[in-house]
């Protein structure tokens, strides 16, 4: 049973400041994405834990046992890297008896735990194969079969699924995260993709410039991010700019008022009227109407550029001085480019965050 704790971590290098931790507490059996920009500190953070990284301040803890001089090989975590990192001249079978080998297990059991495993990411029957006789993904899975064979306490994820192209990542997002779900290891997981971090994680810690900037389930993260900088990374809005017109605390919600004389609703907090403000509208809150359905509380509007995707239309909507981004599932259009809509929004998916 162990959960992982870090306090007060500092990693520098130089004067900077790769990765800064305060608090982070991961419990037991949790899943839990690092999710940030290129450059952030998630790979640091993540190395850290491991144990191949020193940090330069703080505590790291698995479960209760302080782990900050025990090596990476005692510390019984395992690492899934981006480029698999399988041994090229080693069967299947042969990459993931390694660690095994490594703590010299019984052969029979060993012989056991690759069958459970190769089993665990469905591809038994792949045994004698080399690396370079599966896909990417198939590869991807045997290194997390290596990871598991080995019983780690701590599963360390490293930007797994990126080698792989967009399908089937869209795809083992799914699969790791059943898989995940039924090993039960704690595991920290390391991504980019904030889409693969929501389907991943039990909980998802943004990070910007070495800190962390909001820990929260995957859904709070989307719906009460803590900063512009949250709700630009971890989904699609549009940033209006403006001051706090009117809020009531209690609730939650006031309204924002823009430059441009509109006045427009959302829910946030910490929030006071005077205060600087942005309101994010997701594409979510808005709906388009047609210009003769408008209906009380909706704004006058124009059509800017309508993108078709398929499956998905994107419009790019003028609103006073701003431009809005919705989709709408293909369907019957409210306009074209240059026509006017009604613009109607929801102030719960508009969400108010300090400017
Ligand atoms: N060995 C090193 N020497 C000097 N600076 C480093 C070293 N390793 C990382 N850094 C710096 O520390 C910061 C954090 O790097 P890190 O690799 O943790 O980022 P990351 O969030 O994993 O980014 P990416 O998404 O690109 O992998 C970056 O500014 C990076 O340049
Ligand atoms: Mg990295």
């Amino acid at each position: 049973m162990t959960g992982i704790r870090l306090e007060g971590i500092v990693k520098r290098y130089g004067t900077a400041a790769a990765a800064r931790i305060d608090r982070l507490e991961i419990g037991d059996g949790e899943i839990v994405s690092l999710l940030g920009p290129s450059g952030c500190g998630k790979t640091t953070t993540l190395r850290i834990v491991a144990g191949l990284i020193e940090q330069d301040e703080g505590d790291l803890w698995f479960g209760d046992r302080l782990v900050n001089d025990v090596p990476p090989e005692r510390r019984n975590a395992a690492m899934v890297f981006q480029n698999y990192a399988l041994f090229p001249h080693m069967t299947v079978r042969q990459n993931i008896a390694f660690g095994l080998e490594v703590r010299r297990r019984p052969r029979a059991e060993i012989d056991r735990k690759i069958d459970a495993v190769l089993e665990l990411v469905k591809l038994p029957g792949t045994g004698d194969r080399l690396p370079k006789q599966l896909s990417g993904g198939q590869q991807q899975r045997i290194a997390i079969a290596r990871a598991l064979a080995t019983e780690p306490d701590v599963l360390l994820f490293d930007e797994p699924l990126s080698n792989l192209d967009a399908k089937l990542r869209e795809y083992m997002r799914f699969e790791l995260r059943k898989l995940l779900e039924s090993l039960k290891i704690t595991t920290l997981y390391v991504t980019h993709d904030q889409a693969e971090a929501m389907v991943v994680s039990d909980r998802i810690v943004v990070m910007d410039k070495g800190a962390i900037i909001q820990v929260d389930t995957p859904h709070r993260v989307y719906r009460d991010p803590a900063s512009r900088f949250v709700a630009e990374f971890v989904g699609t809005a549009s940033f209006l700019e403006g001051r706090i017109e009117s809020w009531d605390a209690a609730a939650g919600r006031g309204t924002v008022s823009l430059a441009d004389g509109l006045s427009l609703a959302g829910r946030g907090h910490g929030l006071k009227p005077g205060d600087a403000a942005v309101l994010c509208v997701r594409p979510e809150a808005i709906s388009l109407l047609p210009p003769d359905q408008s209906g009380p509380g909706d704004h006058a509007g124009s059509v800017d550029a309508v993108v078709d995707l398929g499956e998905v239309i994107d419009y790019h909507v003028r609103l006073g001085g701003w431009t809005l981004r919705t989709r709408t599932i293909a369907g019957p259009r409210p306009g074209g480019p240059g026509d006017r809509v009604a613009v109607r929004l929801d102030p719960e998916r508009c969400y108010v965050v300090a400017g």
